[in-house]
This record gives structure tokens, C-alpha cells and sequence, in this order.
């Protein structure tokens, strides 16, 4: 009896654990299966959390450096003592990874140590014990794409993993990717002093998004000492005495050059992370790149067996994840639930941020969509030019006929955070001019969001 469930869950990631939270609240008897020894998987143990704290902690050390001057602030050159840079970053795994287990405490959902296959319908083997489940949730998200020839070793090559753990800021840091992780990770070490090189396969970093926003970010990088290598891959990295020689070409393939680095970051994507769950005796689908194949409900192709996350199709995002799983644990649990695929929010938290949301001018192109675009810069905002963080703007594309706003794209100081007033915009079909005519207060960075809202069919007021 006690190995019968309403739901199991495997793997204990974002979109795992919020699944089995929200099914527990709504009744249902829940397990969840996780082999890692903390909860939380990638984003809490070597994700989301671990970097954010790393980036908290850099940014702050530059502060001192850069800004801390100008306000009258004298605290000396600072130093990094790297032990306590890691340790505070170990706090914060720590804490949020302790808070799922009491939630999973709280909510009764027995938390399964050890590694979950699908053995059958309804069926779940963990170890020695065999799960009974009405409705099986597969939640395993990604793991790290490898190049092929280049061995990560989490020491001198590292992937995200291996350089959060850097037990010295490495004097030459290249990056292989210039991606999410490349940028931010990137960003970490070369606010504590590393020469940051990215090598990106593609002419642009970030692909994806907005065409300008990439423009404008890239030259504020640049400026930041960081060192792009587009349109270019790397072949060989070798190992030496004096560190390690990695050859790049260019993408189309070419003479190679020989570049010299310390660290070299992998940070070429994630791939869907199936390995151990029995998939193919199961026969549950997969598609080209190994992520499980599911329906409009969240459903493989094996009744009662469902997947969310990293290991599906879609964006790899944490809270894409958890929307996921919450709207099937409701769908589960028997009520209504569902994803808003077009309004889900992408941030790169670099210094300044980057966030976007909607359609880039790219894909409205493409699609031949009529629209207007409405732009403020940081420049000309009151409490930017207080806080000396003027670098970046905001920008509203909105349709040409009807003012829905179709997408935002903001680079500034908590664009992390103000991304979220055009999600809520969105999510209530709402138009430029209804953000235009919104009351924000003054003096806020958020005014350069209504004043790119007054921008998008008339002026805004400080420009
Ligand atoms: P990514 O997909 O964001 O970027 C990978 C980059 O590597 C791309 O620009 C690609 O063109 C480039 N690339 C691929 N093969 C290459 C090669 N052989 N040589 C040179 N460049 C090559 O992947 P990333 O940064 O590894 O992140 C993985 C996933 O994690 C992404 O889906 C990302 O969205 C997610 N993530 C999200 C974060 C956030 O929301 N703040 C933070 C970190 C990761």
C-alpha cells in the first residue's frame, strides 16, 4: 500500500517539484524521485541559483572598483577572498535547496532518494522499490552539450558546473559559446579580473534575440573587456605546461588560430536528459534531439505517462518548467491549466540585464506583421541618471493596427525585474497606449517603460 501514489514524479528540478507541490495542495497523494542528494535540481544546486550569487557577488566587487569612487565611497582596492566568494554562494544553494524539502515536508510528497525508471504502466522502479502511480511524471531535465574531442574536466575545462567552483580567478577565461551561460559566467570572472574571450559559432551572441538589443549589448561587453570571436568554432583544445591552446576556425571552416587560455568554458547549450528512465523498453517517443515527445497536455505518447521541463520541447528556462508543471498537476488533479507560450520572459543576468519578452522585429519581419516601435533610453530617466546606470533602453514593438503589444526588450539595471510589467501587459492583451496611460512612480526606472509605451505612436515626455 504504501508504494501507491496519485502522481510520481521524477526528478526534483523547478519543474518537478513544482508540479508535485501543486498536486499535493490540490489532493492528490504525490512522490517524487530525485537521485541527486539535495532537491532542487540543475537550477538550485548548479544552475539559476549558484550563478545569481556569483553574479551578486561580482558586481558588487566591481562596484567598489568602478562606481564606488564617483559616489564618495573610499574603501581601498578590493580584494577577492575566493573561499568565502564560494562559500556565499554555497549558502545560497543550501538554503534554497533545504526550503523545497520542508515544502515537500509541508505538503506530505514523499521525496524518493535514488535513480526512477518507467517500468511499465503506471510503474516506476527506484532501486529495490517498485511505485504505483495513476499518473507518472517525467521531469528530468537537461544536462550539458559536450563538443565532440574537447573532454570537460570540471578543472582547466569546465562546463557551468566546473566554473562555479574555480578555486582561483583564472587570468585568462575563454568561452566557447556566447550564449546565456557564456555571458553570465563570463561576466563573474571578468568583474574579479579574468580576460574574458567568447568564441561564438554564429555572427551574433544571444541568438534569438532582438537584432538591436544584441547590437547595443555586445558594444556595452565589449567595453566591459570582453573579447568576441564570431562566426568562428573551436577544434582542438590541448593541454600544456603553460596552460592550454585552443585552435579556432572560422565556422565555415579555415585556417585555425591558436588562442591561449587558463580555463575554457563549455557553454554550448543543453541537451534533453533521459539517461536511466527506461524510455525505450517503455516505449515512450523521443524526438530527433532526445527530448521526450508529449501532446498539447503535457501526455507522451504512453497513456498516463506525462513530461514538462528541460526534457520537452520549448525554451529551457526554469520557470517555463514550473508553469508547466503546475498547469498539468491542475490538469491531473482535474481542473483547468495551461501555458501562455507567447508570453514567457527571457532574462540574461549580466550587468546591465537583459530581458525580453514577445516577438523579436526579426520574427515580425518574417512573419510579415505591421508594427510600431517605441524606444527610451536609460539616458534620459530621472532615477537612472540619479543611480550613474544610464547604459541601455527599453523597447515596445506594438501592432501597427491594433497597439497590442507583441513584444518588449529591455537592457538596463533590473531589467530582470521591470520585464515583468510587460509580461503582466501582455498576458492582459494589453497596448501600448494602456501602459502609456498607466501612473508609474516617479522617480523609477519603470518610467522607461511607460515612456517607450508614449513613444510607440507619439513622444515621450523626457526626450
Ligand atoms: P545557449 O543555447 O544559450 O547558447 C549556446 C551558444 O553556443 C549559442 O550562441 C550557439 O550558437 C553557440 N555554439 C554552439 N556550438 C558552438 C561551437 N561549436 N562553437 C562556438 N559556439 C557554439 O546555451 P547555454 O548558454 O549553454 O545555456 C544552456 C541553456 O540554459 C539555454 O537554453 C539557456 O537559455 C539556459 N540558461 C538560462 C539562463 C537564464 O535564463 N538566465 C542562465 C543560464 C542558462
Amino acid at each position: 500500500m504504501a508504494d501507491q501514489f496519485d502522481l510520481v514524479v521524477i526528478g526534483a528540478g523547478p519543474g518537478g517539484y513544482e508540479c508535485a507541490i501543486k498536486a499535493a495542495q490540490l489532493g492528490l497523494s504525490v512522490a517524487c524521485v530525485e537521485k541527486n542528494p539535495t532537491l532542487g535540481g540543475t537550477c538550485l544546486n548548479v544552475g539559476c541559483i549558484p550563478s545569481k550569487a556569483l553574479l551578486h557577488a561580482s558586481e558588487l566587487f566591481a562596484e567598489v572598483t568602478h562606481a564606488f569612487p564617483g559616489m564618495g565611497i573610499e574603501v581601498g582596492t578590493p580584494k577577492i577572498n575566493i573561499k568565502q566568494f564560494l562559500a556565499f554562494k554555497d549558502e545560497a544553494v543550501d538554503g534554497n535547496t533545504k526550503g523545497i524539502e520542508f515544502l515537500f515536508k509541508k505538503n506530505k510528497i514523499e521525496w524518493v532518494k535514488g535513480e526512477g525508471s518507467v517500468v511499465g504502466t503506471g510503474k516506476v522502479k527506484v532501486g529495490t522499490r517498485t511505485l504505483e502511480a495513476k499518473h507518472i511524471v517525467i521531469a528530468t531535465g537537461s544536462d550539458v552539450a559536450r563538443l565532440p574531442g574537447i573532454e570537460i574536466d570540471e578543472k582547466q575545462i569546465v562546463s557551468s558546473t566546473g566554473a562555479l567552483l574555480l578555486d582561483k580567478v583564472p587570468e585568462r577565461l575563454l568561452v566557447i559559446g556566447g550564449g546565456v551561460i557564456g555571458l553570465e559566467l563570463g561576466s563573474v570572472w571578468g568583474r574579479l579580473g579574468a580576460k574574458v574571450q567568447v568564441v561564438e559559432f554564429l555572427d551574433a551572441i544571444l541568438p534569438g534575440m532582438d537584432g538591436e538589443v544584441v547590437k547595443n549589448f555586445t558594444r556595452i561587453l565589449k567595453k566591459q573587456g570582453f573579447d568576441f570571436k564570431l562566426g568562428s568554432k573551436v577544434t582542438k583544445v590541448e593541454k600544456t605546461k603553460a596552460g592550454l591552446k585552443v585552435s579556432v576556425e572560422p565556422a565555415a571552416g579555415g585556417a585555425a588560430t591558436v588562442l591561449e587560455a587558463d580555463v575554457v568554458l563549455v557553454a554550448v547549450g543543453r541537451m534533453a536528459f533521459t539517461k536511466g528512465l527506461g524510455l525505450e523498453a517503455a516505449g515512450i517517443a523521443t524526438d530527433k534531439r532526445g527530448r521526450v515527445v508529449v501532446d498539447a497536455a503535457y501526455q507522451t505518447n504512453v497513456a498516463g505517462v506525462y513530461a514538462i521541463g528541460d526534457v520537452i520541447a520549448g525554451p529551457m528556462l526554469a520557470h517555463k518548467a514550473m508553469e508547466e508543471g503546475v498547469a498539468l498537476a491542475e490538469r491531473l488533479a482535474g481542473h483547468y491549466g495551461a501555458v501562455n507560450y507567447d508570453v514567457i520572459p527571457g532574462v540574461v543576468y549580466t550587468s546591465p540585464e537583459v530581458a525580453s519578452v514577445g516577438k523579436t522585429e526579426e520574427a515580425l519581419k518574417a512573419e510579415g506583421v505591421d508594427y510600431n516601435v517605441g524606444k527610451f533610453p536609460f539616458t534620459a530617466n530621472g532615477r537612472a541618471k540619479a543611480n550613474k546606470t544610464t547604459e541601455g533602453f527599453v523597447k515596445i514593438i506594438a501592432d501597427k493596427v491594433t497597439d497590442r503589444v507583441l513584444g518588449v526588450h529591455i537592457i538596463g539595471t533590473n531589467a530582470g525585474e521591470l520585464i515583468q510589467e510587460a509580461v503582466i501587459a501582455m498576458e492582459f492583451a494589453g497596448s501600448s497606449e494602456d501602459i502609456a496611460r498607466m501612473c508609474f512612480a516617479h522617480p523609477t526606472l519603470s518610467e522607461a517603460v511607460k515612456e517607450a509605451a508614449l513613444a510607440v505612436t507619439g513622444s515621450p515626455i523626457h526626450m
